[in-house]
């Protein structure tokens, strides 16, 4: 039997499982601890405006849902962020590029929420120096809260919690209408460069890039592990850690965990059938994409970072107001050794340069888009977890 009819035939009796309906086990798996913050945000038991706005800041897309926000109530009217640094990710992030995006999008978030609120917002990169290969514990940024009346609202507010990272399969039968590419490019900010690209020619060149870049993240055996080691595989793992890549927590997927298809030690291992199944799921992935985004800006210092991460919230958002459903593949952008050859090419062919230089044009994100299904929003730590006064 083919290790892909094996798996099959696996699905099928967990299958099975869920039809029976044991214990009510395809009723109870939603992880609703994990998902809380979704429904607490901006809640009026948020009394201090300030946390009421982190509550939504909390929301924002970061890579591997690291969540590496940290936050210094302590002084009046004001929030200082830093980067929590047990949360970063050394060997796909060598340079917390992508942890300081996604910190970037958590400070347009906190801008958005607070001015829903009807506060300005004065936001100060970097208060006490950027940070130069590597952030440390100087603060990211100081943020200080305006009087009431004194910002409004952002209509892009409105897809806070609608707003997913949506990593399904498009359906390859719908095209994406230039101008949906050109209202989502119309929000990024000018100190981030925006490109787009629909047409077949460049997606199938794209589709086939970002899936030989994933290739090479899950077959290099630390790149892979720092995946694997941030699975929470099932309802009760998300609930316990809510945050890392979440599996599960849908009836079927927990019971391929229950039938041992969907482990940790499955996806480290490039030769188990659940590796595998991954692979397939990935391929599917890549090659459904209807189209491709990449932010650039014209140099790569920790201000360009912070820049593009409010840019790709904002695409983000504007994507899920046209009922667009986005996908970052940041693999090729990764900096370390073998992926450098995808690295190179895929500057070359978006920007044509090498992406070698700091002081040169570097893309920031790159993400696949189409029209996907609805899914529930992702696991997060409660606000209060990450505030300190
Ligand atoms: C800088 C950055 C890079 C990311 N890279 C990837 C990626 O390569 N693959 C992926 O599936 N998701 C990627 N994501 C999406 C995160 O996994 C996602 O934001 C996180 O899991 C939270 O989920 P949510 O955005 O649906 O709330 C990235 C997000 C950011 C901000």
């Amino acid at each position: 039997m083919t290790s892909r009819r094996r798996f099959l035939k696996i699905v099928g009796s967990s299958a099975l499982i869920i039809a029976g309906g044991v214990g009510g086990f395809a009723l109870t798996r939603t992880p609703t601890d994990a998902l809380a913050p979704w429904a607490r945000a901006g809640s009026a038991d948020y009394t201090d405006p300030r946390v009421r706005a982190l509550s939504y800041a909390i929301l924002s897309p970061n890579p591997h849902n690291r969540q590496p926000w940290q936050v210094d109530l302590g002084e009046a009217d004001t929030a200082i962020l830093s980067c929590d640094l047990d949360r970063l990710l050394p060997h796909t992030d060598p340079f917390e590029r992508q942890i300081l995006i996604g910190l970037g999008c958590f400070l347009d978030m906190l801008r958005m929420a607070a001015a829903q609120d009807g506060r300005s917002v004065e936001i100060a990169p970097f208060p006490d120096g950027a940070p130069d290969h590597h952030l440390d514990t100087r603060a990211i940024a100081r943020i200080r809260f305006g009087a009431p009346g004194s910002a409004t609202a952002d209509p892009l507010f409105a897809q806070v919690l609608k707003r997913r990272s949506l990593k399904e399969p498009y359906d390859t039968s719908r095209p994406i209408p230039v101008s949906a590419f050109e209202q989502i490019a119309s929000v990024v900010p000018a100190n981030v460069a925006v490109d787009f690209s629909g047409e077949p020619a460049k997606r199938d060149m794209l589709r086939d890039l970002t899936w030989q870049a994933h290739l090479v993240e899950v077959t290099t055996h630390r790149t892979n592990m720092e995946s694997v080691d941030l699975m929470r595989i099932g309802k009760a793992e998300i609930n316990a850690n809510p945050d890392g890549i979440d599996i599960g927590g849908t009836a079927f997927l927990d019971a391929l965990a229950l039938a041992g298809v969907l482990t940790r030690e499955q996806l480290a291992d490039p030769n188990s059938v659940g590796f595998k199944q991954g692979l397939d799921m990935y391929h599917a992935l890549m090659h459904s994409a209807m189209g491709h985004l990449w932010l650039h800006t014209k140099g790569n210092s920790r201000f360009d970072q912070l820049n593009a991460g409010a840019a790709w919230l904002r695409v983000n958002m504007k994507a899920t107001e046209l009922g667009l459903g986005i996908h970052p593949l940041s693999q090729s952008l990764q900096e370390y050794e073998e992926m450098k050859p995808l690295y190179q090419e895929v500057h070359e062919k978006l920007l044509g340069t090498s992406g070698e230089d700091n002081s040169g044009a570097r893309i920031q994100m790159l993400g696949r888009l189409g029209y996907g299904p609805t899914i529930r929003p992702g696991p997060r730590w409660p606000v209060e977890t990450r505030i300190h006064s």
